[in-house]
């Protein structure tokens, strides 16, 4: 399945980017929701807490079909002249397939992981939050994942080490019995 990751210029934050060479203006969020929909099967898109953008994507997030889900920011960018720190941010997801019960993490519709530090771009995602939305969105690792609006490549680094730790039931990193080596290991004399 192909699923896309979008994580573009929150709405009205697109200046916050004007010197980087993709710079191409305010996103059109209608257009980038219709562009999710028609050519993934499923689809996160990162987006702001602000009244603003919450407005301007509610319709669409209900008209998809998908969810709204949370990252909450443990530790967060404080600003001066901002009282109340914007603490957590709005995940959208629409799940390609439903999602896997699994112990690589708790299933739930948000996440508490603080923001990262020193990676040189506003924005910049955790890889325990994108590893958490790829849970949500229901993907394996043999899916095609579409880091849309790559900034650092975290997207497309946190994609590659949680392949790396997917597991399927009936697949081959999975295994209810030991290998041979690992029971000569275990049973060895000292
Ligand atoms: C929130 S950042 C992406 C961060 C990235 N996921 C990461 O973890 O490093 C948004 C990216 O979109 C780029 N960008 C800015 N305006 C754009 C536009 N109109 N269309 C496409 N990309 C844009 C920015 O330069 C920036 O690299």
């Amino acid at each position: 399945m192909r699923i896309g990751y979008a994580d573009p210029p929150y709405i009205g934050c697109a200046h916050l980017y004007k010197d980087h060479p993709d710079y191409a203006g305010e996103v059109d969020h209608a257009a980038l929701i219709d562009r999710l929909e028609s050519e993934y099967d499923g689809w996160v898109l990162h987006a702001a807490a602000t009244p603003r953008s919450m407005a301007v994507l509610a319709p669409l997030v209900e008209k998809a079909g998908a969810r709204w889900c949370t990252w909450v920011k443990g530790f967060a960018a404080f600003k001066r002249n901002v009282p109340v720190a914007y603490a957590w941010e709005p995940v959208i997801i629409k799940a390609a397939r439903k999602p896997m019960v699994s112990k690589r993490l708790i299933m739930r519709d948000w996440i508490q992981e603080s923001i990262t530090l020193k990676r040189g771009l506003t924005g910049a995602k955790p890889e325990a939050v994108v590893h958490w939305a790829l849970e949500l969105v229901g993907a394996r690792p043999d899916d095609d994942v579409d880091d849309m609006f790559p900034g650092t490549g975290a997207v497309e680094r946190a994609w590659q080490t949680w392949r790396g730790k997917f597991a399927l039931p009936d697949g081959p990193l999975f295994r209810t019995t030991p290998r041979p080596a690992m029971l000569e290991a275990t049973h060895a004399e000292p």
